[in-house]
């Protein structure tokens, strides 16, 4: 069966923008963020605190994530890859947090200069210090990210063993949940069923798992469907399809959140979302990138 309802996890202003070659003005970043949660998304990753030389574009996470902070009813996680992040992030009032691991070693030297256990070990007291933060309602919430579980542009497909030992490590660190990325968007959906059910088998369970799927082969909608079926209720998606990762070649735009409401609206699964609003905010950003979206929901909606 399906789930009744799906959380989006929307990427758009984090993924999206850190991957666009024009410097897009803080206030405009500010906007995107509100109208998207104007449109009915109830969690927007916002920025990253990373390294500003590593990522330029979101070199100005401390001017706008006061901008957009006290936004109700609307989660705003963000990107902190070491206590560096996560001291600016927690200055800032941030409650929701994500640490970045990759499966891979090309990709964790490529991404964060660092094998994959000094990456992991680089995120442990991240997230203890995370944990400790706050209480109740409150407590600083953690998501663990896993950077290609299915492939990778270097070494190719990727074990799966590989890929559970990591998730494991994550969850042991305290982890609340996990995004199982397919960086560079190879997957395709027996593999994500193969993976959803080995995690299982190590004592993964499905509700602490969400899926963050690249469209580069246009696999991104079945791979979700495969997920849902699995019992997955978590979905990243970037709003217009905007995204990539510059450490990733061969990375391209997200699963498009208007491709992802269409189906699952279709599929009689809630989500909140307000497809029109969302189209709309899709249509005015790619006026300020200066070009089409490359969602085929957004397109299509546009010339209607
Ligand atoms: P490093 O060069 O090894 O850094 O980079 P370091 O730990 O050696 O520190 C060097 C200097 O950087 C120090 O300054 C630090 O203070 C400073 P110095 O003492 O030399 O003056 N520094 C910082 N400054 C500000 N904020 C910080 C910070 N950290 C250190 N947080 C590092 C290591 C992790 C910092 C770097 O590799 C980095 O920033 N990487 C981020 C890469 C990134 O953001 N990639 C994109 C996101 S991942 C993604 O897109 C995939 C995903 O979507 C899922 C999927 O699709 O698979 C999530
Ligand atoms: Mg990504």
């Amino acid at each position: 069966g399906l789930p009744p309802r799906v959380r989006i996890h929307e990427v758009g202003p984090r993924d999206g923008l850190q991957n666009e070659k024009g410097a897009v003005p803080t206030e405009v970043k500010a906007e995107f963020i509100r109208r998207l949660a104007g449109a009915g998304l109830t969690t927007v990753e916002a920025t990253s605190f990373v390294h500003p030389k590593w990522v330029p574009q979101l070199a100005d996470a401390e001017q706008l994530f006061p901008q957009v902070r006290d936004l109700a009813g609307v989660h705003l996680p963000v990107l902190v890859p070491n206590e560096r992040g996560l001291d600016r992030a927690l200055a800032l009032g941030a409650r929701r947090v994500a640490v970045f691991a990759s499966a891979t070693e090309s990709f964790a030297k490529a991404n964060l200069n660092r094998t994959v256990d000094e990456a992991l070990a680089m995120f442990a007291p991240v997230v203890a210090r995370a944990k400790a933060t706050g209480t109740g309602a409150d407590q600083v919430h953690v998501r663990g990210y896993l950077s290609m579980c299915f492939g990778d542009p270097w070494e190719g497909p990727v074990p799966i063993p590989q890929v559970v030992r990591v998730c494991r490590a994550l969850l042991d660190l305290g982890c609340d949940e996990l995004s199982l990325g397919d960086t560079i968007g190879v997957a395709t959906p027996g593999h994500v069923r193969a993976l959803l059910t080995a995690l299982n088998d190590q004592g993964v369970p499905t509700d602490r798992v969400g899926v963050h799927f690249h469209d580069t082969y246009g696999q991104a909608l079945a791979n979700t469907l495969a997920a849902l079926q699995h019992g997955v209720t978590t979905v990243d998606a970037s709003a217009g399809g905007l995204g990539g990762c510059p450490y990733a070649k061969s990375a391209t735009g997200n699963l498009a959140t208007e491709d992802l409401v269409w189906m699952l609206h279709g599929l009689g699964i809630e989500t909140g979302v307000d497809l029109g609003r969302l189209t709309a905010t899709s249509a005015w950003m790619a006026d300020r990138l200066g070009r089409p979206s490359p969602s085929r929901t957004v397109r299509a909606l546009s010339h209607q």
